[in-house]
């Protein structure tokens, strides 16, 4: 197998992930064009690879978009198609009812399927396939996030060739949740197909070491994992796969220079006197998901407005929801669910012309998004659970002015690095109050001083750093690494 591609093709650095950085839009009259694909994981790769010449594998975002090497703003593309029901069994379906929820500490039940199980095999060597043949000889391999978790051990047999990195973009769980998954086994003996096993928090890294000892029966290092430091090793065979922590960013650099400009901060303003120069403005950005904690927020404004600790006339919030995973159940639920209370807040405090809640569920442009940071006064992140958040970095990113204030939920990967945010726990109303009112009315010098911790370590520590930390690892040799194991 190894003798099954041509030494001379393909390229010496690929990303495998489930999505292309763009996605295929088909419109009205047949035609096509590309937008940005939704989330995290794109926002911090595309600049990577376009920093360093690869390759993309991944799906075009709809089904059967053919399959085939595309080049399109300067990025190398090769499609994976996807049928219908590929998408309802291994997209929708392992990856984003079973897998994201039990992921995300079942705050959704997750379900097990044996017809989804068995497309999430069939696609992940779909997608292994496809990178077999756009890799070099010799090539490195980097493998995104959930839905390819079986590609590692997959492409290792078709090309032992390759070095291969995989990192998690959602959080590992903890190891009673994730043994609940009725192939937990394969999913680990997959991972371990790799070189190097990034995590986002050292947690999830050593909850990865023990199940590797325990469903894959290998010997492991014991010792604690560092953050970018202190690797874990896993014996398998004679291969040493290594195991981290890299916590992922954002390209802040460039953010804080967009964020200065003279039209950014002119569309601030017009913000705020489109929203009726309230005094203060809230806001909360994300993809309208479960994880979000949008219902948590939500109900702390609307006990705000009713206990009379939050002025209807001088307040207003914002919240931007780009629709995501519209066809899997729980996502429609919750759809329901949060246009109901965004409903009822306004019936009861909104006046003619002036909504207290104003709801866009729908996409915003990049440079839109970036005066909305801009103009708010509060941002609002209060996840139940999620890997990192890079909208909360995001927000730092744009306040070179020192003001704005960060509400974050600890349990967000980004808690463990934004220490000087206004923290809750998202499961207490009444500590996610208080943390609101705290950020609402803090004094401007101790919201600077906050500001001017957090910015610093956003700023040193950018997606730049991330990717490098990662991939200059994974390009060590596991000599290294085994030394560090325990016979
Ligand atoms: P996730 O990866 O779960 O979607 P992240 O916070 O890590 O969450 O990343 C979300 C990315 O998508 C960020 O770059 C953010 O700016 C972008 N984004 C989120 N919501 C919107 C929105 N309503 N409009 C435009 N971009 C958005
Ligand atoms: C999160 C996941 C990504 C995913 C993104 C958008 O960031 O970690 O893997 O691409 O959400 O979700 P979607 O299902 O639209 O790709």
């Amino acid at each position: 197998a190894a003798g099954n591609h041509d030494s001379h093709a393909g390229s010496d650095f690929v990303v495998v992930a489930n999505r292309l950085p763009v996605d295929l839009e088909r419109l009205p009259d047949g035609t096509t064009r590309w937008k940005r694909s939704p989330g995290g994981l794109v926002t911090a790769l595309e600049p990577i690879l376009r920093a360093n010449n690869g390759a993309w594998v991944g799906w075009a975002g709809v089904a059967d978009a053919e399959s085939g090497v595309i080049v399109e703003d300067g990025l190398t593309l090769h499609s994976v198609r996807l049928s219908t029901e590929d998408i309802a069994d291994y997209y929708e379906g392992f990856s984003n009812a079973t897998l994201w929820p039990l992921y995300h500490d079942v705050i959704v039940r997750p379900e097990y399927r044996r017809e989804w199980w068995n497309s999430y095999v069939e696609i992940n060597r779909r997608f292994a396939e496809e990178t077999a043949k756009a890799a070099a000889e010799g090539a490195t391999v980097w493998i995104q996030d959930y839905q390819l978790q079986l590609v590692p051990k997959m492409l290792r047999m078709l090309r032992p060739d390759l070095t291969i990195g995989f990192f998690l973009h959602i959080p590992f769980p903890p190891i009673e949740l994730f043994m609940q998954l009725p192939w937990r086994t394969e999913i680990v003996e997959g991972l371990l197909g790799a070189d190097l096993i990034g995590f986002h928090l050292p947690g999830g890294a050593q909850n990865f070491l023990y199940l590797a000892r325990r469903l894959a029966g290998a010997q492991t290092s014991r010792g604690n994992i560092g953050i970018r430091s202190k690797l874990g090793v896993v014996q398998v065979g004679f291969r040493s796969v290594r195991v981290g922590a890299f916590p992922i960013s954002i390209e802040s650099g460039r953010l804080d220079q967009q964020s200065r400009s003279k039209a950014i901060r002119d569309r601030a303003k017009a913000l705020r006197k489109e929203l009726g120069n309230p005094k203060k403005i809230l806001l909360g950005v994300d993809r309208l998901d479960y994880t979000k904690g949008i219902d948590v927020r939500l109900e702390a404004v609307h006990e705000l407005l009713a206990e009379g600790r939050m002025d209807p006339k001088d307040t207003v919030m914002v919240q931007l929801a780009t629709p995501s995973r519209e066809r899997v159940d729980s996502y429609v639920h919750m759809r329901g669910e949060i246009e109901r209370t965004v409903s009822r807040i306004n019936g009861e405090y909104a006046e003619v012309g002036r909504p207290v809640v104003h709801y866009i569920h729908r996409p915003v442009p990049r440079d839109e998004l970036i005066a909305f940071f801009v103009a708010a006064d509060v941002m609002l992140v209060t996840p139940l659970r999620d890997g990192m958040n890079l909208v909360a970095k995001e927000y730092i990113a744009c306040r070179s002015d020192l003001g704005g204030a960060l509400v974050l939920s600890e349990f967000t990967g980004a808690a463990a690095e934004l220490r000087q945010s206004f923290q809750c726990n998202p499961h207490d109303l009444e500590d996610v109050k208080d943390k609101i009112q705290a950020a609402i009315e803090v004094p401007r010098e101790d919201g600077r001083k906050r500001m001017r911790a957090l910015r610093r370590q956003v700023l040193t520590h950018d997606v730049d750093r991330w990717a490098r930390s990662f991939l200059e690892t994974l390009a060590n040799t596991g000599a290294a690494g085994r030394a560090l194991i325990a016979p």
